[in-house]
């Protein structure tokens, strides 16, 4: 979702604020922009589309500035177009801005403060830096104008404004949606996500919700809306920028599909103490251990990873858990148990949905765990609890080494919670881990034949479907979700006893039905389910697990535990959709319409 990079320093900004633009390409964004001040004002270079076309029309321009704010717009009010792109100026010009959010209010501000003022955008940003103008008239004060326009915001925002008549500040402010203050010698940086700027910085300051910041070239300060200044240490952030780069790879979604198996070893070392048993924050394990019941939030692929936890959580660790949507938890929340703990799984730990979630459940006094990739992310700072996934930065869009992570990371989870409760089992999470790694790998390595099987079944087609049942119909739904979102087909995973209840009236001549069948107790029922699509003329796929395969299987997967089926029955199917997007001239990895990081509710 929308991106803010800014840059006030002595070197030129064009290049930090393109190049941070770029690193923040994988968030989706559909027009981008820039605005640079120096001696002559304010220059705004803005473009509906991609960052290259902004780089083409920067390069028309060679005036120097050693100041500016850049943003990737993705549109919520207002079409995708110039005009609605970031940066927004007041109606002078004097102020220009960059918005990440929504503000909920932006009507009444409108109404209220901003009758006599001309926009020329649909956007709520506009809003802002036109009110900044009005407060400035009758305040005369930047800073104070500034603060007060900040107060008078409902909703969510990220902002970085700038002022033609001040080189020295760019003024700041956060409420709900991320943004990160980077601290540079001589130069200091803003940023939606240290990627953006990690070329430049790896030292970063957190924002609290409803904080102002005001960034110069050799100081930083924090302070509250009631103007109290606040000492914080930076952090850094230990990310390899080479971790953002896809090097040899067409994209990044099959750079990340393949390292899944690099993944998956390097949650074994990291949750594995000297002895080779579970290694777990003793505050995590005392947390499982007191709950009565486990309520799971999230959303898209990290919801079918919740999916997958709760039946570690329930067979393993023998606790009652619950998988919610978090878009409609927020409004509709179910009778909640007597001590009950949330989990949040996020890849990117700021999606705006489980964080309103986290929000109501903190107010009301339950702890929470989030399972995230970004550790230092809203939903891990605010969740009393974090278990970090490892995965190493997930730049595509469509989420595959993520949802792979979250799955062991449960997995481990519910074993530890069991093995602290005194169960116990034949199952070792880390030892069986391995054995999925190397079972990944022998996938990864099919990748002709897999190709070949999404020419035979998507290359045509209009939709899809993908069938399992128990461990399988979690697969399903989310084999589904990675092929339609980079492929465009329309395509569902359904339970394969369910079918017949409905869906089956869909299947015509040659609709690809994709069976898993991976669990032996429901092996024959499966295939059963198979035959009764076949028999109306569908194009059907069987992918089945070593021991349990049939002849005509199109494909047969190494035997892990059954458990742990979902780590490896996805990896073909991330292919599958993958090879689909390409074969259709899709971008595999900003696929249409869509944001990596979901920041808006
Ligand atoms: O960052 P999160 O895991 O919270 O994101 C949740 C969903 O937006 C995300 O999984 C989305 O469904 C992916 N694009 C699916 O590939």
């Amino acid at each position: 979702m929308c991106g803010i990079v800014g840059y006030i320093g002595r070197n030129d900004t064009k290049e930090v604020l393109l190049n941070g633009l770029e690193k923040l390409e994988y968030r989706g964004y559909d027009s981008a922009g820039i605005a640079t001040l120096s001696n002559h004002g304010v220059d705004v270079f803005k473009v509906k589309g991609r960052i290259a076309a902004l780089r083409e029309k920067v390069a028309e321009d060679d005036t120097f500035s050693n100041m500016g704010i850049g943003h990737t717009r993705w549109a919520t009010h207002g079409a995708p177009s110039v005009e609605n792109a970031h940066p927004h100026q007041s109606a002078s010009g004097r102020f220009t801005i960059v918005h990440n959010g929504v503000i909920e209010n932006y009507q009444d501000i409108r109404k209220q403060y901003l009758a006599d003022v001309n926009l020329a955008s649909e956007t709520d940003t506009e809003v802002i830096v036109q009110l900044v103008e009005v407060l400035y008239g009758e305040l005369n004060d930047v800073s104070a104008a500034f603060r007060k326009a900040i107060e008078l915001l409902k909703g969510s925002y990220a902002v970085g404004l700038i002022d033609a008549e001040d080189q020295e500040t760019i003024y700041v402010a956060k409420n709900r949606s991320p943004l990160l203050v980077g601290l540079g010698d001589g130069f200091n940086v803003v940023a939606s996500d240290s990627m953006a700027t990690l070329k430049v910085t790896d030292r970063y300051l957190e924002l609290e919700d409803k904080e102002i910041v005001i960034v110069n070239r050799d100081y930083v300060e924090v302070q509250k809306l009631n103007g109290k200044v606040v000492d914080r240490d930076p952090f850094t952030v230990e990310l390899d920028a080479m971790d953002m780069e896809k090097g040899t790879y067409p994209h990044f979604m099959l750079k990340e599909i393949e390292e899944q198996p690099l993944v998956i070893r390097k949650i074994i070392q990291e949750y594995q103490d000297e002895n080779d048993e579970i290694k777990l924050d003793e505050n995590i394990r005392r947390a499982m251990g007191e709950v009565d019941r486990i309520y799971i939030i999230a959303a898209g692929t990290s919801y079918h990873a919740g999916l997958v936890g709760k039946q570690f959580l329930e067979k393993l660790a023998n606790v009652p858990t619950e998988v919610h949507i978090a878009s409609e938890f927020s409004y509709n929340m179910p009778l909640l148990s007597e001590k009950p703990l949330f989990v949040f799984i996020s890849q990117s730990g700021e999606t705006a949905d489980s964080r309103s979630v986290l929000v109501k459940i903190k107010e009301l006094g339950h702890p929470a765990l989030t399972i995230t990739n970004v550790p230092g992310s809203t939903l891990s700072r605010e969740a009393n609890y974090t278990l970090h996934l490892h995965a190493g930065p997930e730049i595509a869009v469509a989420s595959t080494k993520a949802y792979t992570a979250q799955i062991a990371v449960l997995a481990i989870l519910a074993v530890d919670t069991a093995k602290a409760k005194g169960l116990t089992f034949d199952f070792n999470p880390l030892q069986e881990l391995g054995i999925v790694a190397n079972a990944m790998e022998s996938i990864t390595d099919l990748q002709e034949e897999i190709e070949q099987m999404s020419k035979d079944y998507f290359a045509e087609t209009r939709n899809a479907f993908y069938i399992g049942r128990g461990m399988d119909y979690f697969v399903a739904q989310e084999a589904s979700l990675k092929l339609k979102e980079i492929s465009y087909i329309q395509a569902e995973g359904f339970a394969g006893g369910e079918l017949k209840h409905g869906t089956i009236a869909l299947i015509e001549e040659g609709t690809p039905v994709i069976a898993l069948a991976t669990q032996e107790n429901v092996n024959l029922s499966i295939r059963g389910n198979v035959q009764e699509v076949a028999a109306r003329g569908a194009n059907t796929c069987i992918i089945s697990l070593k021991g349990l395969e049939q002849e005509g299987d199109a494909m047969v997967l190494p035997k892990v535990h059954e458990l742990l089926t979902p780590l490896v029955s996805v990896v073909p199917m991330q292919l599958l959709a993958y090879y689909a997007a390409l074969h259709r001239d899709c971008d595999v990895d900003k696929p249409r319409n869509l944001a990596k990081s979901v920041t808006v509710e």
